[in-house]
């Protein structure tokens, strides 16, 4: 009897495991949540980080051009599933297509193909995920340069999806399930690319896509208007009958410099109330219901910089409705660089692990 008692006991640890293996693997659940894998790709929305690959941490000596703190692969664990970059020419040969916020000389964040691997290397250890990618094409690479980028990154249509009619609406999109089920579960923008006809999984943003205004600089100014491809009075309306996905832009730039030179970079000190779920002046939960009514729909995507301040996640997880997050990766909302070495991350699954404890503390008593 004490014998058996002690096996189970000791037995229950792997058992308790393999149940909290089978909670918070990504098989039961589509972009972090059971309640997803049914909706199509154009239903639901996306929380995007703007500038995905360029950092104001360590790595860049805190660059004020920076617009996140954490890394792509870390912004992905933590829920992010649209990421934004510019591709530009380096400067040295002018041949090297990396992804550099404005030039290569102001902030270099590597080779296009490189941080794409990152991408890959992410999505392969996470099998029931699709991501977004927008790529601005600063460079005005042709759709052909930018696929030879995709394949040495190890991207080939296997995982980028092809919609099935160059230009039908997003609406004769697939379900989530069914892009992870076909393996086409990476979703590829480039602003703009006029023929893809070389490479027609590189989508033309603004044949799917429109945007609000992106060049905000006080609070009060987030505007639900269309600011691209048009911004014609009435266009945001004409577009969501078009079946666009409405992009909402939600990024306080800073101006320093004075008229004559002046600079932008990214607004850190507002954003906690830039990216909150409520309270202030220009917060993301209040700005997202603004467009909600205005569109008639939620915007599709949600872009913010240092993603993890408010935590943007909130806003996003409240407009799909999310209550049931499974594998999502804790990120400090912290309004800084992670210090260097410190464990920024661990498991969103307390709910899961403090019934898992009590559990074990249960059998163990008994
Ligand atoms: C985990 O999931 C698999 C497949 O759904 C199932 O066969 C197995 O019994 C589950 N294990 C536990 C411990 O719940
Ligand atoms: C991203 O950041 C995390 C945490 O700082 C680090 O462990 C990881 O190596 C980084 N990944 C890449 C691809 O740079
Ligand atoms: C950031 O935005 C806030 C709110 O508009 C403003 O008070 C602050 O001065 C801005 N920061 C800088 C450095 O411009």
């Amino acid at each position: 009897m004490l014998f058996k008692n002690l096996a189970s006991v000791l037995l229950l640890p792997a058992a308790i495991r393999a149940a909290v293996t089978n909670l918070t693997s990504s098989s039961i659940a589509c972009n972090n949540s059971p309640s997803l894998c049914s909706k199509r790709y154009d239903q639901i929305t996306y929380l995007g980080a703007h500038d995905s690959p360029f950092l104001r941490d360590a790595s860049t000596d805190y660059s004020t051009s920076g617009n996140q703190y954490y890394n792509s692969t870390v912004q992905l664990s933590g829920g992010v599933r649209l990421l934004t970059a510019q591709v530009q020419l380096t400067d040295n040969d002018g041949t090297e297509l990396h992804v550099c916020h404005s030039s290569c000389s102001l902030l270099d964040a590597g080779r296009l193909s490189d941080w794409l691997g990152e991408v890959r290397v992410w999505m392969e250890s996470n099998p029931n995920e699709v991501v977004t990618l927008l790529l601005v094409n600063g460079a005005g690479a042709s759709a052909s340069d930018l696929a030879s980028q995709y394949q040495r990154a190890g991207i080939t249509t296997d995982l980028a999806y092809t919609p099935s009619g160059l230009t039908s609406g997003t609406q004769s999109w697939p379900t989530l399930q069914s892009l992870i089920s076909g393996g086409t579960r990476l979703v590829n923008f480039v602003a703009s690319l006029s023929d893809n006809a070389a490479a027609p999984y590189l989508m033309n943003e603004f044949t799917y896509i429109f945007e609000n205004n992106y060049e905000t600089t006080t609070p009060s100014s987030f505007s639900c208007e269309a600011f691209r491809p048009s911004d014609a009075p009435g266009y945001a309306t004409e577009a969501i009958s078009g079946n666009k996905m409405p992009l909402m832009n939600h990024f306080l730039y800073q101006e320093t410099g004075g008229d004559f030179l002046s600079i932008e970079s990214p607004n850190a000190t507002y954003v906690t109330t830039t990216n909150a779920p409520s309270g202030g002046i220009g917060n993301l939960g209040t700005a997202a219901d603004t467009c909600n009514e205005y569109y008639g729909r939620n915007p599709t995507y949600i872009l913010v910089d240092f993603f993890n301040v408010g935590p943007a996640m909130a806003t996003v997880d409240r407009l799909n409705g999310v209550t049931t997050v499974v594998g999502r990766t804790r990120v400090s909302t912290a309004n800084e660089a992670p210090s260097s070495g410190a464990s920024l991350v661990v498991p969103e699954s307390r709910a899961v692990w403090s019934v898992a404890l009590t559990f074990l503390l249960a059998f163990t008593l008994f």
